[in-house]
């Protein structure tokens, strides 16, 4: 029969390992976060530099937007067009125009370029310091000014400046701001 003292003796060592492995888990103020930034944080500690870790951004949704917030950036004039602009004719700008060649509005049909659905959620998020409609309407007018990743450049036509009057331009894009959730 073991002696008393070799029991304590056990229970002593199964505490210390209980207390060990504890101490194993605390988390540790200096590692890296298991984060969107997890690549940047290890760049910057390879370069001994600083880490400071935002916070992930959370998805705008283009439904709890105020009416300036969406055209906020866009001329004033541009503006005024779309909020008398018809979405239904600018679906049919949207055909005559070829867009829908390249482009489509169901989920799960990638064509040469990205997909409409949810296109007006996608412009809320694309670039922080641009409104929806102001990121649809350079996204068009201007398509080399941001090329959205995955897709190649210099594929969709530069000139729709000079060929959709901006009466169409306004309903084509009222239209696009009809795709979100
Ligand atoms: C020949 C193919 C092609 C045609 C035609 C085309 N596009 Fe594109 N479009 C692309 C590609 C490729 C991209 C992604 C690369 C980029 O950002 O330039 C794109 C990107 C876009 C984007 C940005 C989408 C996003 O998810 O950020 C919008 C909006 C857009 N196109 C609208 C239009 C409209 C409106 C028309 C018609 C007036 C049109 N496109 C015609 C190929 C095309």
């Amino acid at each position: 029969m073991k002696s008393l003292r070799t029991r304590r003796f056990g229970l002593l060592l199964v505490l210390l390992t209980i207390l060990a492995a504890l101490g194993g888990c605390t988390p540790n103020a200096a590692a890296e976060l298991v984060s969107p930034q997890l690549g940047e944080q290890l760049y910057a500690k390879d370069a001994s530099a600083e880490v400071i870790v935002a916070p992930t951004p959370v998805a705008v949704k283009f439904a709890d937007l105020a009416p300036d917030q969406v055209t906020a950036g866009l001329s004033a004039d541009f503006a005024t067009a779309l909020a008398a602009a018809d979405p239904s004719k600018g679906e049919t700008v949207a055909l005559a125009s070829g867009c829908i060649g390249c482009h489509s509005v169901d989920p799960n049909e990638v064509k040469t370029g990205p997909t409409w659905h949810n296109l007006a959620d996608t412009a809320a998020n694309r670039r922080p310091d641009e409104s929806p409609a102001l990121y649809i309407y350079s996204s068009i007018l201007t398509p080399g000014a941001f090329v959205v990743n995955g897709f190649p450049a210099n594929v969709m036509p530069p000139n729709y400046a000079d060929v959709i009057s901006q009466g169409d331009l306004a309903n084509l894009i009222a239209y696009l701001l009809t795709q979100h959730e």
